[in-house]
């Protein structure tokens, strides 16, 4: 039986539609340590005998989907820019910039430089925006080549290709996950203990990105049962404490001085609240650093209360999914859901629809899920009592949740919509 969510967590009763994330292909060129096997795909048994849908049929519900009012559309994989996959992305920019919605592209930054006449040409396309994420979790070659399990050429190449694409014109977001291979075991299932070479390698990415107009976001490691718990809990390492950390380096000088700073949150306000500062870059752009950090609450539903995979005590979570809910995903398996862990039994629906229409109707059943959503701090003493730092941005920030009346939230996402045609015009 569903439980229900705590009294003293924040209720978004409005449907604002989350952006879509849509996972192209499983293909890909590395395998990073940390990455589930099935990549994009759904990894429930059954629905790996599930048929493919083609690219058409992709591009047609990523339509539909951005004109129910959609933030941004996300591609990502797999690795959409493989040769076995780019072919796929090409009509949902389409699909997604007919409808006036923003697009990025999630990459590993191997094959930017082979496809970036095309993705100018995306970026022309995509009026309402249109920007690449690169994933690179290190600073340098051999570590590079072991976190991705790939040649030690392959980081300058992810390099070169980000540096091409921004001098072509197209905006590069740095993702960059924090995972320390090397934690001595003794040390290993302590998330507070984060060694100082970690600490250095996020430092000198975010002045790498600095100086190269490049935005940075730093990510703590994600649970998957793929590869698995021990793995998480042996090479996890907090964002909360890099945060700490990075704003030392802020006043130590090492970093400049931040210009703004602000928390910000996924489209649609689900998800982590992520801390986010912006510098002046050398190369006159302003560029921003965000933490995501799941320690720090994030966004539950209805949906996420009755799961099976998230132990809960009484009524709340005994232990905290990272994640929760924050965006729709959609596979190429046939799967659509507002989980990355699980897959969702509202939208099976969707596989036997195939006019605009119907495929509107099964997507409105199934964003219900996202209807009730509640943001839920984590209350936790002892982290509250070593990050205070932290903790002072975040009352802030709980107090204006808890005062945004919900209508404000329909407002934000409809006037989203409305500037992003505009833009079009
Ligand atoms: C699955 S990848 C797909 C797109 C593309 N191949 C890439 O690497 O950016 C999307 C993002 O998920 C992140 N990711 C994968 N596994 C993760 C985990 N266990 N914890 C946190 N982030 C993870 C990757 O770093 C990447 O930024
Ligand atoms: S490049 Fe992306 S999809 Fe490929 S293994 Fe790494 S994180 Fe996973």
């Amino acid at each position: 039986m569903a439980t229900q969510p705590p009294a003293t967590a924040v209720k978004n009763t409005a449907t604002v539609i989350p952006s879509l994330r849509v996972a192209v292909s499983p293909a890909c060129n590395f395998n990073c340590v940390y990455c589930p096997p099935n990549k994009g795909e759904h990894r429930d048994l059954s629905t790996r005998l599930r048929r493919q849908w083609d690219s058409k049929r992709m591009a047609q519900i990523t339509r539909v989907y951005s004109k129910l009012g959609a933030p941004s559309i996300r591609v990502t994989g797999g690795e959409p820019l493989h040769p076995a996959a780019f072919a796929r992305v090409p009509p949902l920019v389409e699909a997604a910039a007919d409808a006036g919605v923003e697009v990025r592209v999630n990459t590993n930054g191997y094959y930017v430089e082979e496809n970036l006449s095309t993705l100018v040409a995306m970026r022309g396309q995509a009026t309402a925006g249109f920007m690449l994420s690169v994933s690179l979790d290190a600073t340098d070659a051999r570590e590079f080549a072991l976190l991705t399990q790939s040649s030690e050429d392959a980081f300058d190449k992810v390099v070169r290709g980000a540096r091409k694409a921004r001098d072509a014109g197209i905006p590069v977001l740095i993702n960059m996950v924090l995972i320390d291979l090397d934690k001595p075991d003794r040390l290993a299932r302590d998330p507070h203990i984060m060694l100082p070479r970690v600490i250095d390698k996020m430092l000198k990415m975010a002045e790498f990105c600095i100086a190269e107009g490049f935005d940075l976001k730093i990510l703590d490691l994600n649970w998957y049962s793929q590869p698995g718990k021990m793995f998480w809990e042996s090479n996890y390492s907090s964002a909360t404490l890099a945060l700490e950390e990075f704003l030392k380096a802020v006043e130590d000088e090492r970093i400049p001085a931040h210009v703004q700073s602000k928390i910000v949150r996924e489209p649609g306000n689900y998800g982590i609240p992520m801390p986010t500062f912006w510098f002046e870059s050398a190369r006159g752009k302003r560029v921003s650093v965000t933490f995501k950090d799941s320690e720090l609450g994030t966004t539950y539903s209805y949906y996420c209360y009755s799961c099976s995979l998230i132990p809960k005590t009484g009524l709340i979570h005994a232990e905290m999914c990272q994640e929760g809910l924050y965006q729709s995903v959609l596979t190429s398996n046939q799967i659509i859901t507002a989980c990355r862990h699980k897959q969702s039994e509202l939208a099976t629906d969707l596989i036997h629809q195939r006019t605009d229409a119907d495929i509107k109707g099964a997507l409105r059943s199934f964003l219900t899920c996202f209807t009730l959503g509640f943001f839920q701090p984590v209350k936790n003493m002892a982290h509250e009592l070593r990050f205070p730092r932290t903790w002072k941005m975040l009352e802030q920030f709980h107090a204006e949740v808890a005062s945004t009346p919900q209508t404000k939230l329909v407002v934000v996402n409809e006037e989203l919509g409305r500037r992003n045609r505009k833009k079009r015009r």
